[in-house]
């Protein structure tokens, strides 16, 4: 990468315990502004804990971290993340529209109005506005859950498995989303066709480790004969150890 493309995400020998489980161990990875992300790896591999620390809600053991050179729970950094956590729950005692109007204003969007019906519209939400969430179905909350992560156009997206529980429409919604999104993002997924799906480029995460970062078009040129890329994958993982 050239010297004079700014990162916008910077991990630098990053290091995470939870008590004596090694969550991460010395991760270090750069994205450059403007670019997408997956975060691939196995159930346990650490990518919500890599999400956790970049947007703040974990501080690292070692190592440091910056998004747009600023500190991941500086006031700064926070005007400019929008995160979707994994298993997102939006307030549920508020309808749709509630929380909509809510975090928008909280986020200060100048438009809030313009921002809620747009979102209502875009994640076919309109038909459950005034419903409670607590009464939602956990896709239709995962859709609100997105909604909220994206509805003050954050510059920097940092979202932890955001096609869980949405059903195939959806899905497809979502990418053309967030393929329009002016914006630096980091996509984690456990399946690599979400990753190709979302993202030219995948940082792939085994046990706490990186184990290859490039683009999904090298991945594939590691492909043997007439195997499906999820094994080059397999392979890489395993080899990780
Ligand atoms: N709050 C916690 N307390 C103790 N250990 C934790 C905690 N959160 C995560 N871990 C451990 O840290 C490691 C990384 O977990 P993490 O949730 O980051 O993985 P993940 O890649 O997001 O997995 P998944 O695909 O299942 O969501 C795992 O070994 C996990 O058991
Ligand atoms: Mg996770």
């Amino acid at each position: 990468m050239s010297s004079s493309v700014q990162a916008c995400i910077e991990a630098k020998f990053v290091t995470k315990s939870y008590g004596k489980t090694v969550a991460l161990d010395d991760v270090s990875f750069s994205i450059p502004c403007g670019e997408r992300y997956a975060l691939l790896g196995p159930n346990g591999a650490g990518k919500s804990t890599t999400l956790k620390l970049l947007v703040g809600l974990l501080k690292p053991d070692t190592g440091t971290i910056r998004i747009s050179g600023y500190e991941p729970f500086s006031s700064d950094a926070k005007s400019i993340l929008g995160y979707l956590p994994e298993d997102a729950t939006p307030y549920r005692t508020l309808s749709v529209r509630e929380n909509l109007e809510y975090i928008a204003a909280l986020r200060g969007v100048k438009d809030v109005r313009e921002a809620t019906e747009r979102f209502l519209d875009d994640l076919s939400l309109r038909e459950y506005e005034r419903a409670k969430v607590g009464k939602l179905s956990r896709g239709n909350m995962q859709k609100l859950a997105i909604a909220l992560a994206l509805i003050h156009k954050p510059r920097i997206v940092l979202l932890d498995e955001p096609l869980n529980y949405l059903d195939i429409p959806t899905q497809e919604r979502v990418f053309k989303m967030l393929k329009s999104l002016d914006s630096t993002q980091i996509v984690s997924t456990h399946i690599m066709s979400i990753a190709t799906r979302l993202t030219e480029k995948v940082i792939m995460i085994s046990r706490g480790r990186i184990v290859w970062n490039g683009t999904i078009d090298t991945l594939k040129s590691l492909e043997q004969g007439e195997e499906p890329i999820e094994s080059v994958v397999a392979r890489l993982m395993t080899n990780a150890g």
